[in-house]
């Protein structure tokens, strides 16, 4: 382990490296973020070369590596973003440029962490990565949330983005003759979720409940804070990034699945405590993110990422030391009231397939109601909200389901990754997740899509007769 930081720095890298192995050992050991100092801020900058860094090798990455690195660059355009946001309310200047310090070196762990992505991974392959990195998280959090209600909106959310995951990679194989495994390496399934035409709805209808700050668990806000990041990166990359295809549907489907994104970050942002105070949120950002390279440092693999991801957490460190002075200058209140004692793991990524197919199979026909309740197909009411959004939005055509349709042209039926028995339910998905009114004229209908499967069936038997 080579740290040219700072002294500290050595000192700091070998304890995280032995608590980490502690801990895979299945030791338990306390981390309190708040008696830790980190680097300090005005050892933080860095030069070019090392804000620049070197991409990883898109055919060699482990896919968890990657969507580590896609989910940090979201955690640190939040984390920019907000301070940019809060300094516009601080009269006191030596706070400010405190403030302003801190944010650059966010700008500049962001660079650090986007630009590991390899220029030659294209926006396709780098959105199929996207959308795993929702489903495999958002299924992770469901699993860690203590509280029943968010955990229920984590289950909702978790069934649009897998349906997203599925649609691009209809034009993933299209375009650029890109499998699903390419990119998710067989640890997320690829098939129907929640048709992603239904994903559409009343603003007021995607307002959930929000948790109560004095009583929430730092877990809880630790989790929403890091999924509501990367649904809004997720947001920004099509937002900039879905033109650069000349196919007009793809264009299309950028536009719809961005929309879902939009709709996704005022989901996960309403269930944050409104009276939560500029401060408080500053903090809760800053654990947020010394929690997510905590566990980016402990499950990475690639020796070279790990060293960053290593560095990160002690800036981090660093960033909540300032963070909670100028939370107990403005507020005379302990930080550990609002975030504990202990580090929380938010983002442990790995395969998810179990959990994932339990709540599709049961919640498919789920949707929204307002007041922040849940409902299902059978039981919407003739004049509910989202209707209206839906007919007036997919009025022409749903883009998401010519993905499919072009997919049964392409290549008889729709490109799937996912065991056969989760295959052979896919008709009866469609079934339960197809609502009857609200539905675009283009719909690929489940008896559409059992002849597609059948025509590759047939198709498969006629090339074993020529062999
Ligand atoms: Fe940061
Ligand atoms: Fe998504
Ligand atoms: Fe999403
Ligand atoms: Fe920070």
């Amino acid at each position: 382990m080579i740290i040219k930081f700072t002294g500290d720095k050595i000192f700091h890298s070998l304890y995280y490296y032995l608590i980490a192995e502690n801990l895979q050992k299945g030791d338990i050991m306390s981390f309190n973020p708040l008696k830790e100092k980190g680097i300090s801020i005005e050892k933080q900058v860095r030069n070019w070369h090392q804000i620049v860094g070197k991409p990883y090798n898109k055919t060699e990455v482990d896919c968890y590596s990657r969507t580590r690195q896609i989910l940090m660059n979201g955690i640190e355009v939040e984390a920019w973003g907000f301070k940019h946001q809060l300094n516009r309310f601080v009269p006191d200047n030596n706070d400010k440029e405190l403030i302003a310090r801190i944010s650059r070196i966010e700008d500049s762990q962001q660079a650090t962490a986007n630009w590991m992505g390899p220029a030659d991974q294209s926006v396709l392959e780098t959105t199929l990565g996207y959308e795993q990195v929702a489903v495999d998280l958002t299924a992770w959090m469901a699993q860690n949330e203590p509280d029943p209600y968010v955990k229920e909106t984590f289950d909702f959310g978790l069934l649009e983005d897998f349906d997203h995951l599925y649609r691009y990679s209809q034009f993933a194989y299209m375009t650029e003759g890109i499998e699903p495994d390419d990119i998710v390496q067989g640890q997320t399934d690829v098939i129907i979720g929640r048709p992603t035409q239904h994903h559409h709805n009343c603003n007021g209808i995607r307002i959930r409940k929000h948790y109560d700050k004095l009583t929430a668990h730092p877990q809880t806000k630790v989790n929403i804070l890091t999924l509501l990041s990367g649904e809004q990166q997720t947001h920004n990359y099509y937002a900039e990034h879905g033109f650069m295809y000349g196919d007009h549907v793809l264009r299309e489907t950028y536009a719809e699945i961005k929309d879902v994104e939009e709709e996704h970050v005022t989901m996960y942002e309403s269930l944050i405590d409104p009276n939560e105070t500029m401060w408080e949120k500053f903090l809760i950002h800053e654990f947020t993110e010394v929690c997510n390279y905590y566990t980016c440092m402990e499950d990475e693999p690639d020796e070279r990422i790990k060293k960053t991801w290593e560095l990160f957490l002690d800036i981090e460190l660093g960033h909540l030391q300032a963070a909670a002075e100028l939370f107990k200058k403005y507020e005379k209140r302990d930080p550990e009231e609002v975030i504990g004692t202990e580090i929380v793991i938010p983002c442990r990524f790995k395969s998810q397939k179990e959990y994932v197919q339990k709540v599709l199979e049961k919640e498919v026909d789920k949707r929204l109601e307002a007041g922040g309740e849940y409902t299902t197909i059978k039981k919407l009411p003739e004049d509910w909200a989202s209707y209206k959004v839906q007919e007036k939005q997919n009025e022409i055509s749903s883009p998401s389901e010519n993905a499919i349709r072009l997919a049964g042209i392409y290549h008889d039926r729709d490109i799937v990754a996912a065991d056969e028995e989760l295959k052979n339910k896919e008709v009866d998905l469609l079934k339960k997740g197809l609502q009857k009114k609200g539905v675009a004229h283009n719909t690929v209908t489940p008896d559409e899509l059992e002849e597609m499967i059948q025509k590759e069936e047939e198709r498969k038997e006629e090339k074993e007769k020529l062999i």
